[in-house]
C-alpha cells in the first residue's frame, strides 16, 4: 500500500515522500482502518525534522485519521467492518490503511464527515485535557497565546462555552478573526497588549512569550505550559514574579496518558461537533500528494486552525 515516509530532516522541500510499505498487521486489540483523511500537527513537524526525540526504527508519521473500519479487531472489541470512525493511533496514519487500538477510536455519526473528523484528535483531545488541567474556568479571566493554531481554536470555543472571559493572542487580526466568533472576548497581536491580570494563562509559544504572559498573571494564578511552537527556550527571572505574578503556579502539561487511550475523549469531541457545539476551524484541505506543501505552510504560520489531507 501507499504511505507517507519520513523524508529529509534538513531539506525543507522534502519532509515526507510517498512510498510503498507492507500492509499493516493488526494486534488482537487493533482494527484496520481505511484512511480517507488525516491532519498534520505542529508536533509531527518537530518529529519529522528530528526536533522531538519521539521517533523509532520504522517510524512513519500520522496520529490523526478518519475513515472506515476494514477489519474489526480480533478480540471482539470496537466497531465492526464498515463502521465510519475517527482515530488517534500512535503513528503510521498518513497511509492508505493503518492499525488502531480500539480504545483509541470513536464511531462517526452521519452528519460528521471524514475531513471534519480528521481535524479532531490531537488538537481536540489536547484542548479538552487542558481544560481539565486548568480546573473550573467559569467567570475567570484567561489569556491564550498561539491561539490561531489547531489547539487554540478548540480551546477558545470550549473554554468560553464554560464561562471563561478569554483574551486570544495571534500574529494578526486576520489570523484571529474566527476566535472572536467562537467566543473570545478580545483579540490582541502581542502578549504585552493584553490587559491583565489573568487568573489562568495557557502558553505554547515559548521564547519571550512565556515570561511576558507570566507577567500578566494575577497573584497565585496558574500558567499552563503546553508547548514551545517558536522552538525558543524560555528564560525566567525570579525577581520578575514580584511585579504581579507572585506565588504563581506553572503547570507543565502533556496530553498523553500512560494507558494511551483516547476513545472516550474522541467520542466527546464527535458528540460536540455532531450537536453543533464545537466547530473545527480547518484552514486548508488538500489532496495528500500536497502533504509536503502543507507542512511548509504550517511551519510558516500560514494555516489557521487545522490542516487536513484527503486520500484520493
Ligand atoms: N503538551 C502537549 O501535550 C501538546 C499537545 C498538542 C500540541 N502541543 C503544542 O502546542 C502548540 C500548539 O499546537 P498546535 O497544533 O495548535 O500548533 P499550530 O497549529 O502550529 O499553532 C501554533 C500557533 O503558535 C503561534 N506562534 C507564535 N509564535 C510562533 C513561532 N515563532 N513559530 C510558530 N508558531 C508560532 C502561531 O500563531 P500566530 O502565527 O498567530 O502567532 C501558531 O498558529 C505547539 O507548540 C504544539 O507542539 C502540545
Amino acid at each position: 500500500m501507499k504511505a507517507m515516509l519520513p523524508g529529509s530532516a534538513t531539506d525543507t522541500d522534502k519532509p515526507v515522500v510517498l512510498g510503498e510499505v507492507p500492509e499493516p498487521e493488526p494486534a488482537a486489540d487493533e482494527a484496520v482502518v481505511a484512511v480517507e483523511a488525516y491532519s498534520v500537527n505542529r508536533g509531527e513537524t518537530f518529529q519529522l525534522d528530528g526536533g522531538l526525540d519521539r521517533r523509532w526504527a520504522g517510524w512513519r508519521p500520522g496520529k490523526d485519521v478518519a475513515g472506515t473500519v476494514m477489519q474489526a479487531a480480533a478480540d471482539g472489541t470496537g466497531p465492526t467492518a464498515g463502521t465510519r470512525v475517527v482515530a488517534h493511533p500512535p503513528a503510521y496514519g498518513w497511509a492508505e490503511r493503518v492499525t488502531v487500538p480500539t480504545a483509541s477510536l470513536a464511531e462517526l455519526p452521519e452528519n460528521v464527515d471524514a475531513v471534519t473528523a480528521a481535524a479532531l484528535p490531537l488538537a481536540g483531545i489536547t484542548a479538552l485535557r487542558l481544560l481539565r488541567a486548568a480546573g473550573p474556568l467559569a467567570g475567570r479571566r484567561v489569556l491564550l497565546t498561539g491561539a490561531s493554531g489547531g489547539v487554540g481554536h478548540y480551546l477558545t470555543e470550549l473554554a468560553t462555552a464554560s464561562g471563561a472571559d478569554l483574551t486570544a493572542v495571534t500574529a494578526t487580526a486576520e489570523r484571529g478573526a474566527r476566535l472572536l466568533q467562537l467566543g473570545a472576548t478580545e483579540l490582541v497581536t502581542s502578549v504585552e497588549e493584553a490587559a491583565g491580570p489573568y487568573q489562568v494563562v495557557f502558553e505554547s509559544v515559548g521564547g519571550a512569550s512565556l515570561p511576558a504572559a507570566l507577567a500578566q498573571l494575577a497573584p497565585g494564578g496558574q500558567l499552563v505550559w503546553f508547548g514551545q511552537a517558536s522552538r525558543e527556550p524560555v528564560t525566567l527571572d525570579f525577581f520578575d514574579f514580584f511585579k504581579g505574578s507572585n506565588q504563581a503556579h506553572i503547570t507543565h502539561f502533556d496530553y498523553t496518558t500512560s494507558d494511551a487511550t483516547y476513545g472516550q475523549d474522541l467520542a466527546a469531541l464527535v458528540r460536540l461537533v455532531a450537536t453543533g457545539r464545537l466547530h473545527p476551524e480547518i484552514g486548508t484541505v488538500r489532496d495528500w500528494a500536497h502533504t509536503a506543501d502543507v507542512i511548509a505552510d504550517l511551519r510558516g504560520r500560514a494555516i489557521r486552525g487545522n490542516a487536513v489531507l484527503t486520500i484520493s
